[in-house]
């Protein structure tokens, strides 16, 4: 059978990754496929890399236009990231009936539904599987392994260099911009990587995620974001000594108002599987009604990993190439037409398990005061310690709360907060058990 002639836009860490890994194991490809995959066409500022990552036939242009409008080319490869000339890239694919594979979440969780409504129009494919959590095949999961189950929640750690900075910074005391600068030359990190320290590509993950699990379109402005550059070494110290261990979690689940959707440090039991997964390892939980609980755990980032996801995307278009496209697994896992937006619930209204630190004096009645204005806002407390005095007569108390409505334990906070004994701002970082 003749070869799938690709087109990949861009040969950075990823671009790069997916030319290894189609010619690493070109055989075993097409053993699978039942044809080759060839690199018809890549754009490139740079030639000589292209000579050196890709077979020596294929065409190389400076021009990423020349590869998305090329007659030839079957499927565009998009490893380019970011939204202005991908999605213009992107667009102008589908326009020329060219299906795509993107490793790009911010342009899915941004301009998605603009994206897959011209590819449903031009009857093309659009596959994302290296989009959320790297080299793990959880689209797939979400899309087709659990299509017989309502999706209850989903929890992961999607961001691998978060999941990394985190890892050395508890493990070996690493500092925070040390750690930071390894996840780059190591090619974890976004191009600008404050998108993954606060939080946005986890957000962007978990925002293709939830669309998936709950059928709704698309909605990034919807999700809550809190990244770790905020987070204080002393409260990574005092979680481990309470038993949690603290990660950068990427929150969806349904419940009778609405859909919770954020991302933010996450206190959590070191017991939980979650909790042990380290470095730049990603993990995602799903619960739902006829399964249960599955978990999957993978390289989160990284050339070859990620590029692993990507040729699994091309394999899966080029099997489908010529077949019936109203069999055709849908892009968001529904049918286009069953695809509702839906309340996402505001923060306030999110219900959750609070770990808060208070700095306080140390004198008779400031715990009791304390502890009488969480239980006015009927928050309840599962532990609270004192940690000792830090400062002449300050001491730290760190307060670890039931579950509870958000809306009451910032009530609570703004009231300690308010109190004479009480010094500068509460430290409010959210927990969960995962126990739904
Ligand atoms: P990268 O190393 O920065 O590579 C992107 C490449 O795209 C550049 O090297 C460049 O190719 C080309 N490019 C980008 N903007 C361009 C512009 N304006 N004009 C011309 N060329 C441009 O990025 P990456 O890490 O491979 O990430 C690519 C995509 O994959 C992003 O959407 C990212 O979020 C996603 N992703 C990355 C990882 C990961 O581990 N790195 C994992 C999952 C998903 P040339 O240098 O060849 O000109
Ligand atoms: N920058 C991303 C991360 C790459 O660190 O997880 C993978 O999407």
């Amino acid at each position: 059978m003749k070869p799938v002639n690709i087109g990949i836009l861009g040969l950075g860490t990823v671009g790069r990754g997916t030319a290894e890994v189609l010619r690493a194991n070109a055989a075993e490809i097409s053993r699978r496929l039942g044809r080759a995959v060839n690199v018809f066409m890549v754009s490139t500022r740079d030639e000589a890399k292209a000579r050196a990552a890709c077979p020596p036939e294929t065409l190389i242009t400076t021009d990423p236009f020349e590869v998305v409008r090329h007659p030839e080319v079957d499927i565009v490869v998009e490893v380019f990231g970011g939204t202005e000339a991908a999605k213009e890239l992107v667009l102008e694919a589908i326009r020329h009936g060219k299906h795509v594979v993107t490793a790009n979440k911010k342009l899915l969780a941004e301009y998605g539904s603009e994206v897959f409504a011209l590819a449903e129009e031009k009857n093309v494919m659009v596959q994302f599987e290296a989009a959320v959590a790297g080299g793990i095949p959880i689209i797939k999961a979400l899309r087709e392994g659990l299509s017989a189950n309502r999706i209850r929640s989903i929890a992961g750690i999607i961001n691998g260099t978060s999941n990394f900075i985190l890892s050395e910074m508890r493990e070996k005391g690493s500092a925070f911009a040390d750690v930071l600068k390894e996840a780059q030359a190591l090619g974890y990190a976004e191009a600008d990587p404050t998108f993954d320290i606060e939080g946005h590509d986890a957000g962007h993950k978990i925002t293709i995620m939830s669309a998936l699990a709950f059928g709704t379109p698309v909605n990034f402005q919807a999700c809550y974001l809190e990244g770790i550059s905020g987070l204080d070494s002393r409260d990574i110290k005092y979680a481990e000594e309470l038993g949690y261990r603290i990660k950068l979690l990427g929150i969806t689940r349904k419940t009778d108002k609405g859909i919770e959707l954020r991302v933010h440090p996450t206190l959590l039991p070191e017991s939980r599987l979650l909790a042990n997964v380290n470095g730049v390892m990603n993990a995602v939980r799903v619960n739902a009604d006829m399964v249960g609980e599955t978990l999957y755990y993978g390289a989160g980032a990284g050339a070859l990993p990620t590029a692993s996801a990507v040729v699994a995307d091309i394999i899966d278009i080029a099997r489908l190439l010529g077949a019936d496209t109203g069999n055709r697994v849908p892009h968001l896992a529904f049918q286009p037409s069953q695809v509702q937006a839906q309340t996402i619930l505001p923060m306030d209204e999110i219900v959750s398990s609070y770990y808060l630190r208070v700095q306080a004096q140390d004198k008779p009645g400031v715990l009791g005061r304390i502890a009488n204005l969480l239980a006015d806002q009927n928050v309840s407390i599962e532990a609270l310690i004192q940690k000792g005095v830090v400062n002449g007569d300050t001491a730290e108390i760190v307060i670890l709360t039931h579950s509870t409505v958000e809306k009451h334990v910032k009530a609570a906070i703004a009231g300690i907060e308010g109190m004479d004994t009480v010094n500068g701002k509460v430290t409010m970082i959210r927990m969960e058990s995962l126990n739904d």
